[in-house]
This record gives structure tokens, sequence and C-alpha cells, in this order.
């Protein structure tokens, strides 16, 4: 098991630079299954879950190669199988995209229920009331969902929430049904439109993506085509947010500033001076931040995929914040690896009510889950001795390299194997 190691009190400065976003590359590959042809995905984010979706694609005879690092070549005409349930695929959440993806082409798909939730309850009865609209017959039966799409056709699907997951996988599925899909209530995040943008890109035709009404007119078939992935926005507010914590200086490069809205508003409120240029953003902090209230939204609200890091920022920030966790129910477990390290945390609910502290206290925590390991790493840069982050395969899901990124913008960090 493989641990990693923050010394403490570290200032950061200089540059970093954004990989491709995860949520989005975890649609896009599926989707590339879609096509009838060859798919070349560029900056692609070098992370588990993509090794994790090249395998799950290869088990169903979908031919992968890398190309180099950041670039994944897919062929999805050799094909052989519409059954997804091995073990690969339990691991990764989003390999729900493969229902969406597979039942255009197939009709008939089997894929696993997605397993190991790490924050609570994740539901899907939205996927499937969407499935079900499009005519598609859905049984799950032992942790498999079972979906015929003989009957498949276009319908009108209003989501009874904002789901990223769902308005992605009824897209997905529209884009060969025949007619017109529309999908109110839509979610609007960067990787909602940077899947219809890919899609689009092969022949589909979607429009409204980023609003909350998509529209789908179904196609015959997808042509193959290339396509780069956006910067990852949850990555890039990470390291906005080590800047900040560390009283540093830092230049996050390769990113779309417009999706860093909230955050930005939020580290201006605490004090923290912000510079904004076409494709990077630059933090600088000295230390000396101004408590404030933070409430987590779907897009363009403050994303709850930043709010473990932004409560570790809170709790060494000058007076009395609160964070308000709205889109899911129970994501606040690694509050209790904060509180060994002495931050002042009291939960009420889905609010965290924190009284800031000067520094964290050195000591031992896990990652409870990708973005609570995060979370750990940015109070190992405020802290006054060293701390050791367990559960390390957490943050390698979504982060690249991250112990090589931080080090060479100053941070004291190492990884180790217990
Ligand atoms: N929900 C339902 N039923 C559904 C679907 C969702 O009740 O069928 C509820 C969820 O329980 C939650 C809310 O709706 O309370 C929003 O869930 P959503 O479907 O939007 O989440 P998701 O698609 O499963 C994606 C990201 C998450 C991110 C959320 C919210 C991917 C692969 N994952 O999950 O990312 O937190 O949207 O923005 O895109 C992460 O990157 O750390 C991460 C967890």
């Amino acid at each position: 098991m493989e641990k990693l190691v923050v010394a403490g009190n570290n200032r950061l400065s200089g540059e970093v630079v954004i990989s491709g976003a995860k949520n989005a590359v975890v649609a896009i590959i599926p989707a590339a299954i879609i096509a009838q042809g060859v798919c070349i995905i560029e900056n692609l984010p070098c992370i588990e879950d993509v090794t994790c979706f090249i395998t799950t694609l290869r088990n169903l005879g979908i031919k992968c190669e890398l190309l180099n690092e950041n670039t994944l070549k897919i062929d999805s005409t050799t094909i052989e199988s519409s059954i997804a349930i091995n073990d690969d695929v339990k691991k990764i959440r989003a390999s729900y995209y493969l229902m969406g993806a597979l039942i255009g082409r197939f009709k008939k798909v089997e894929v696993a229920l997605p397993g190991g939730c790490n924050f609570g309850s994740r539901p899907i009865d939205q996927h499937i009331r969407g499935f079900k609209a499009l005519g598609v017959d859905v049984i799950v039966e032992d942790n498999i969902v079972k979906l015929d799409g003989t009957n498949l056709k276009g319908a009108n699907v209003y989501l009874d929430m904002v789901s990223v997951g769902a308005t992605i996988n009824i897209m997905l599925a529209a884009v060969l049904a025949k007619g017109v899909t529309v999908i109110e209530n839509a979610a609007k995040e960067p990787h909602v439109v940077d899947t219809a943008n890919f899609l689009n890109m092969l022949g589909a035709k979607i429009t409204g993506a980023g609003t909350d009404v998509i529209r789908i007119t179904g196609v015959e078939k997808l042509h193959g085509g290339e396509y780069t992935i956006i910067p990852d926005q949850i990555e890039a507010g990470t390291y906005m947010i080590a800047a900040a914590i560390s009283g540093g200086d830092v230049c996050v490069k390769n990113i779309i500033p417009k999706h860093m809205d909230s955050l930005v508003a939020k580290l201006e409120e605490m004090g923290c001076d912000i510079e904004q240029g076409d494709d990077y953003i630059r933090v600088k902090s000295d230390k000396d931040l101004k408590a404030t209230n933070v409430k987590t939204m779907v897009y363009p609200g403050f994303p709850t995929d930043l709010q473990p890091q932004m409560t570790t920022l809170l709790a060494v920030a000058n007076g009395k914040s609160t964070l308000t966790e709205n889109v899911w129910e129970n994501r606040f477990q690694y509050v209790e690896q904060l509180k060994k390290l002495g931050a002042k945390i009291e939960l009420d609910g889905r609010v965290a009510n924190i009284e800031g502290i000067e520094e964290f206290e050195g000591g031992e925590v896990k990652a409870t889950d990708l973005r609570a390991g995060a979370a750990m790493i940015l109070a190992g840069l405020r802290s006054k001795s060293e701390i050791i982050i367990s559960n390390v395969k957490y943050i390698d899901r979504g982060y690249e390299k991250v112990e090589h990124k931080l080090r060479a913008i100053g941070a004291d960090i190492r990884r180790i194997k217990d």
C-alpha cells in the first residue's frame, strides 16, 4: 500500500499545467463506442479511472491503443460483446455510461452496477427512468442492469433532479434513437457540454448542451474523428486552493477561466489576489485569509467536487465560516480526518460550521474518497509537521501525477510504500 507524505508548511510558487478533465473523459471514452470508426482522444488525463476504462473496453473486444501518454486511439469496429459485467466495470462509478453508449448499437445490453460508493448512496434511478422513457426495457437483477433497446425511440424526458450522469447517459442513448429526444432540467456542467461536442463531431445532432434543455435528433450512425478533452475544472480548482492555503503565488495554466468563476469569487472574498488571462489564472495569497460562507450547487454554482478542498481552506481562515453541501447527502466523512489534524469543524446535517485555526497539526490521516484525499494534501501544505496520507489509490483515480506537479511548484511531498 502506498502513502503520501507531505512535510508541512510549504509555500507554493510557479506554474502548474492542468490535465484533461476526468469527468469528461470518463463519458467520452464510452461515447466512442457509438462511433463506427476510429476515434483519437487527445489531452487524455493519465489517471487510474482512464486505465480502468481502457481495460473495460478491451474486454469488450474494442481496440484501444495509447499513441502516447495523453493520446488514446479507440477502434470500436472490432467490438465483440455488449455485456460488461466484470470486476473493472464495478470499480469505476462512471461505468454506468456503458449503458447509454451500448444501447443504440446493440439493443441487448448488460452492465454491472457500479460498486464501492465512497460517499453514501449514489442512485441511478433517473438514468433508468430516462432509458424507459426512450422505450428501453430495463431490469435490474443480481446487481446487473439488463437493457433491451429493441424499441428505442426519441422522447421527452424531464429529470426530477439535475443529474450530470443521467443527462449524459440519456444523451448517449438518444444519439441513435429514431426521432427527437428533449431532456429538460438537464445538467449544465462543462463535461456535459464536452461530451455533446464530442458526439456532434462524430455526426450526432445535439443542441442546447450547457443550458437546461438539450435536444437530440437521432441519426443512423456515427463516424470516427479526433477530439481534445477540456481541461479539468476540479484539478484546476484544487491547485488554486493549494496556492491560497500555502500563502503562495501560483499560475494555473491550460484552463478555461470561465469554468472557475464561482471559486474565483470566493477566493477574492477571502482576500486572495487573482489575475486571469485567456487560459490561465494566477492566485496570490499572503496566508491571511478571511472567513466566508459557501454553498455547493449545480453548475455554474460552487462545485461539490471542490467542497472538501474548500472546507480545508476555510479551516485555516480567520473567523467563522459555513459550508453547506447541497448536492450529495453525505460528503463530509473526511471532516473526522481534518479534526484529527486540529481543525475546528462541527457538522450540523448538510452544514459544516468551521472556526479557523492558524495551521494544522501533523499526523496520519486517510483519503476517504478522491476529493477528500486532495483535501488531506492541502492540509499538509499548511501543517506544523508531517502529514501522512493513506488510501492514495483514491487520489490516483482522478489527479494526474499529483506529487510531481506539486513538487515542481515547491511542495515537499513524497510517495512511500508501506
Ligand atoms: N441522483 C439521484 N438519482 C440519480 C442520479 C443522481 O438521486 O439517478 C442524485 C445524487 O444522489 C446526487 C445528485 O442527484 O444527490 C447529483 O448526482 P449526479 O447524477 O449529478 O452525479 P454523478 O453524475 O453520479 C458526477 C460526477 C461527480 C460529481 C457529481 C455532481 C462524474 C463521473 N462524476 O456524478 O464527481 O460530484 O456529478 O457534480 O461525472 C468527483 O469527481 O469527485 C465526483 C464525485
